[in-house]
């Protein structure tokens, strides 16, 4: 099994230098803050190097068109959004920014037969939740009965709570952010901080893993006694804390943290801009007390320290060096390999998708 993997890990990097980017589709990205969209302003976007603009229609929802009119290409966020429908810069066609369809071509005489509602300008599926516009990215035109799922959602477990989002960008293919993110074994050496741990805090740590669908669990468990916020939650409580982190393909790691009433709640997406550009966004919620300002300023230095050790990595990465994943610190990145290569496999074959683990394990590392 361990030999598949690195295999899987040699395709996915032969693939990438072959042409194919290396991105997923057929999954939901999050394109902007909705804060972003004000009134009829149109905003720019790019996901998966697809170019699109994205507007809100004066009954509220959000849309999200490829940014190219499909008579001539212009980007159609040059054009003017009445609140219904978007029209182009350059021969005035318009287009309905819930759907793409084509509603007018002013050029037409009544002598024309051109069958405008026919004609649509690329249109992908959108939802808001938790601040931010997901946009669901397929690589082909929409087919009838096609079943998209609902966008991702941040859990949350009381009607009162407070919450916050951060957003970095990385010079890095969408793969190096996620196996960054699941990484355990940089925080003692990038994460050094008097609030957090020290380099001297290592030790050794078992942790249980298992199977979900798309992804795997860190299975729920009392997280590192190490950690200074931890030990002050459960002395708020006198409850015992549990964790519970799930990685879910695309790009996706959500984390719960409860203890008696209390909770805390995250999910952090590693988004495919281009296939050298990725951003993290990152939203949490809480009813913890714990002001927003001062979560933030933890949350943003940790975030930092992230973005400057990949800054760093892809001025290495540029030289195309030949890399290594070592059992068990790197295993959480093998099972995404396998797992993406797995999912595309599965689709290509229409066969299901075969999961890389055969059920719960156990990895140990030193952090
Ligand atoms: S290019 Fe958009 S209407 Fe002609
Ligand atoms: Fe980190």
């Amino acid at each position: 099994m361990e030999e598949n993997l690195v295999d899987e890990v040699q395709a996915a990097q032969k693939a990438e230098h072959a042409g194919d980017a290396g991105f997923l589709w057929g999954f939901w990205y999050p394109a902007a803050r909705s804060a972003e969209i004000r009134g009829r302003g149109l905003v720019k976007a790019t996901l998966l190097e697809v170019p699109l603009v994205l507007g809100r229609t004066d009954g509220g929802a959000a849309f999200a068109l490829r940014d190219a009119c499909p008579h001539r290409g212009i980007p159609l966020s040059y054009g003017r959004f009445d609140g219904k429908n978007l029209e182009c810069s350059y021969h005035g066609w318009k287009f309905a920014g819930c759907s793409g369809q084509c509603v007018e071509i002013p050029s037409l005489t009544s002598q024309d037969k051109l069958k405008v509602e026919r004609i649509f300008a690329g249109h992908h599926p959108c939802e808001e939740h938790d601040g931010y516009v997901w946009v669901y990215m397929r690589q082909a035109p929409a087919r009838s009965g096609e079943i998209v799922p609902a966008a991702p959602k941040l859990a949350t477990f009381s009607e009162r709570y407070q919450s916050t989002h951060l957003a970095c960008d990385l010079p890095s293919h969408v793969d190096q952010g996620i196996i960054g993110l699941m990484d355990p074994a940089h925080g003692p050496f990038v994460h050094q901080s008097w609030f957090w741990r020290s380099k001297t805090s290592i030790h050794e740590k078992a942790k249980q893993f298992e199977p979900i669908p798309f992804g795997f669990r860190m299975s729920t468990h009392s997280p590192s006694s190490n950690s200074a916020p931890y030990q002050l939650l459960k002395k708020m409580t006198g409850a015992p804390v549990t964790t519970t982190i799930d990685f879910v393909l695309p790009n996706m790691r959500t984390e719960e943290i409860r203890s008696g009433k209390l909770w805390f709640s995250s999910l952090t997406t590693v988004t495919p801009v281009r296939r050298d550009l990725s951003r993290i966004d990152f939203v949490a919620a809480w009813n913890v007390p714990l002001p927003v300002t001062i979560f933030r300023a933890f949350a943003k230095t940790f975030l930092k320290q992230d973005q400057e050790t990949m800054i760093r990595q892809a001025e290495g990465l540029k030289h195309n060096p030949r890399l290594m994943l070592i059992d068990d610190a790197d295993r959480p990145a093998k099972w995404y390999f396998a797992l993406k290569a797995n999912l595309i496999e599965a689709r290509r074959t229409g066969a299901g998708m075969v999961h890389p683990m055969d059920g719960p394990i156990t990895l140990r590392w030193r952090s």
